[in-house]
């Protein structure tokens, strides 16, 4: 029998993902069959079956899966690319909490966020975990933002309840938990797209009644956690300092039942200088790494060992951390990685060999992905994410492979090249 749903469809182009880190897969002129939101594997030729399925015919361009990013913060992105001469505390005092203070005003948010979401709905991104801030109903309305636009994303209102100025902080534990509970009823039930995630900002603005509470409602509920770990020297020193009882600073989440494991998911960003211990912990608990290369270098945290991670088999996809990265694209964070390892096997420990373009596609993709489901390749059965570039706006004089022109789209990444997208099988443009 011949499929005609109408949630059915073929793409056309030259398509190219990963199953592994190993190799690409590449498919010069082939067809992606999607049916009801998921793939159902990339052809040479229609089967016989679905030749009656619509085709969208994308000439000579470039098909790729949606890319993830795993750590992004929202609100910073009206000053991205400005003050970066700080490092993290001295640039979280100076530039972000101030900025993060506007969100009480929802008019403002509207605006400010109109603008983050519109160029990622533009970008190579289909998926995202993302930083609100402390209000609750500035959250709800990044988030109503996000559903409209078609993207699949966590978002998650930021707790603070300890060192935080007075215009950034809830105060006590108990206005905490609070306003996280009515931000979290407000949107029970109310989204297809666009899903909660627990966000404690770091040990050092909460206290650890909210990480314990936290931890409790993560384990009731499964509700995902996203914050970050060992940064920066200067946020590992205080965390140190905080908690003289924790073994390593994964262990001050641990403690709290706030570092993955049991099910339970959560996203750690930046890892830049992970002890063994922490490694070790990452592992055993299922945790994920958001890389941030760019962040990394602009707030001089570091260069995080991302070898050492692939080499221990850690979840690990890749994060612009928006402001601390000014770039919202994840192809860029994709060249990003490349060249900052290159320095650090080069500057600081010539054991870890840098990392190709090839890994850094894979955690831009599948890597990053795996957080979400099955998102991130073109294999069977995962959701149909997809995106369509356009390289002609980089002549070039001789033919090139479909993976030429994939990594000169990667170090010249623009969002200009994306002339398509597709989510779960919904077409965004
Ligand atoms: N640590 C705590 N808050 C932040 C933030 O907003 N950005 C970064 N890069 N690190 C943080
Ligand atoms: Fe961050």
């Amino acid at each position: 029998m011949k499929t005609t749903n109408e949630n059915c469809f073929l793409l056309k182009g030259n398509i190219i993902f990963t199953k592994s880190n190993q190799n690409y897969e590449v498919l010069e002129h082939g067809y992606i069959l999607s049916i009801d939101g998921k793939c159902k594997g990339v052809f040479s030729q229609v089967p016989e079956e679905y030749s009656s399925l619509p085709i969208t015919d994308y000439g000579d361009k470039i098909m790729i899966p949606g890319m993830s990013d795993l750590h992004v913060h929202a609100p910073q992105y009206a000053f991205r690319g400005m003050g970066m001469d700080l490092e993290l505390l001295d640039w979280l005092n100076t530039n972000t909490f101030p900025e993060e203070a506007k969100y009480i005003d929802l008019d403002y948010g509207k605006k400010a966020y109109s603008i983050f979401v519109d160029d990622m709905k533009k970008s190579t991104t289909t998926r995202a975990s993302i930083f609100a801030t402390i209000h609750p109903a500035g959250t709800t309305l990044l988030m109503d933002m996000l559903e409209e636009s078609g993207l699949k994303t966590y978002v998650g209102k930021v707790s603070m309840d300890r060192n935080s100025p007075d215009y950034l902080s809830e105060g006590c534990a108990e206005t905490s938990m609070k306003n996280t509970n009515q931000w979290l009823d407000a949107c029970k039930g109310k989204y297809e797209r666009t899903l909660p995630i627990l966000t404690p900002r770091f040990i050092p603005t909460c206290s650890d009644e909210v990480m314990v509470a936290l931890g409790e409602l993560h384990k009731t509920t499964g509700i995902p956690i996203q914050s970050h770990l060992s940064e920066n020297f200067g946020e590992i020193a205080w965390v140190k300092e905080l908690c003289p009882t924790s073994k390593h600073y994964g262990d001050a989440y641990d403690q709290s039942g706030m570092f993955g494991g049991h099910d339970g998911k959560a996203i750690m960003a930046h890892c830049t200088h992970c002890t063994q211990g922490e490694i070790d912990l990452m592992k055993a608990n299922d945790v994920y790494v958001a890389h941030c290369p760019q962040s990394n270098t602009n707030l001089s945290s570091g260069v995080a060992p991302v070898r050492t991670y692939l080499e221990n088999d850690l979840n690990i996809g890749l994060g612009s951390d928006v402001a601390g990265g000014a770039n919202l694209s994840i192809m860029r964070a994709m060249a990003d990685v490349v060249q900052c390892s290159k320095l650090r096997w080069r500057l600081l420990d010539d054991t870890l060999p840098p990392i190709t373009v090839l890994e850094a596609f894979y955690m831009a993709t599948k890597g990053g992905g795996s957080f979400f489901g099955n998102v991130g390749s073109f294999e069977e059965g995962y959701e149909l994410d997809v995106v369509v570039l356009d390289d002609t706006l980089l002549p070039h004089p001789q033919p090139l492979t479909p993976v030429q022109r994939l990594e000169r789209l990667v170090y010249l990444s623009d969002d200009r090249h994306v002339v398509g997208k597709y989510v779960a099988g919904v077409k965004l443009f």
